[in-house]
């Protein structure tokens, strides 16, 4: 295995829900690292109104995460390569952004990380998915499905958001039972039933390094190797040019 890729964290401080502060965002970095990743992606909230973020919102987050990073990197340890795209809540204001190329998109532009509300499904969800797909050339990548719940209660639900195509990324931290015992379930299940296109650790904070390294371990007791391959290296590497 050459490195993970992780496409889904929050290391950019003050922006979201993430890190507080630079040094935090560094040291989720580093833990990135050491437990076996080679890319980082962070991808702050976008949720208008609460964190409205845009390219020149978080470039001053970056620059000040880049400065710890590189105390870190000095003072010896390693630090993944690092880049930005955004997590988008799929509303109207999100629409917006991907079809007039203003959304934060992952690396080469060919794909935008989106979550969806945890409790109901938006409305022209798979038609917006696939004009997305068509006209504006943007696959979407739902961030953990498994803990939406309409989803998580019908696989025939699921089966029909699959008919726009987009991928599915796995929180791995979902495996434990982090996010409860409905998005275990549909996790284990959707990972048993090979639905998952990539994986994620969604890290908000140093203190989820070891749950991430926990789940990993965990994602590799139920998958095996192969499944630790496909979701943390071939998947996300198939999505972004890094
Ligand atoms: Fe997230």
């Amino acid at each position: 295995m050459s490195g993970y890729i992780d496409l889904h964290c929050h290391p950019l401080p003050g922006v979201d829900d993430g890190c507080r502060t630079a040094d935090e965002g560094a040291q989720v970095l580093a833990g990135l690292a050491r437990i076996g990743f080679r890319v980082v992606v962070a991808t702050p909230h976008v949720r208008c109104p609460t964190w409205d973020n845009r390219p020149e919102t978080v470039a001053p987050a970056r620059a000040a995460l880049e400065a710890a990073a590189g105390e870190l990197r000095r003072a010896g340890a390693a630090m993944p390569e690092f880049h930005t795209a955004a997590e988008h809540l799929f509303d109207d204001v999100t629409w917006e952004r991907l079809t007039s190329s203003e959304a934060m998109t992952y690396p080469g532009g060919r794909a935008a990380l989106i979550e969806l509300p945890y409790d109901n499904l938006p409305m022209k969800l798979e038609l917006r998915l696939w004009r997305l797909q068509k006209t504006h050339k943007i696959t979407c990548v739902i961030a953990h499905p498994e803990r939406c719940a309409p989803l998580a209660k019908s696989d025939d639900r699921l089966e029909e958001l699959l008919g726009a195509k987009p991928m599915l990324q796995l929180d791995v931290m979902s495996l434990t039972g982090a996010y409860g015992t409905a998005a275990k379930e549909a996790a284990r299940r959707w990972l048993s039933q090979g639905r998952y296109h990539l994986a994620a650790t969604d890290t908000h904070k140093p203190s989820d390094v070891p749950k991430v390294e926990e789940a990993i371990r965990v994602l590799r007791s139920l998958g095996g190797d192969a499944a630790v391959q496909k979701l943390l290296c071939d998947g996300p590497s198939s999505l972004v040019a890094v």
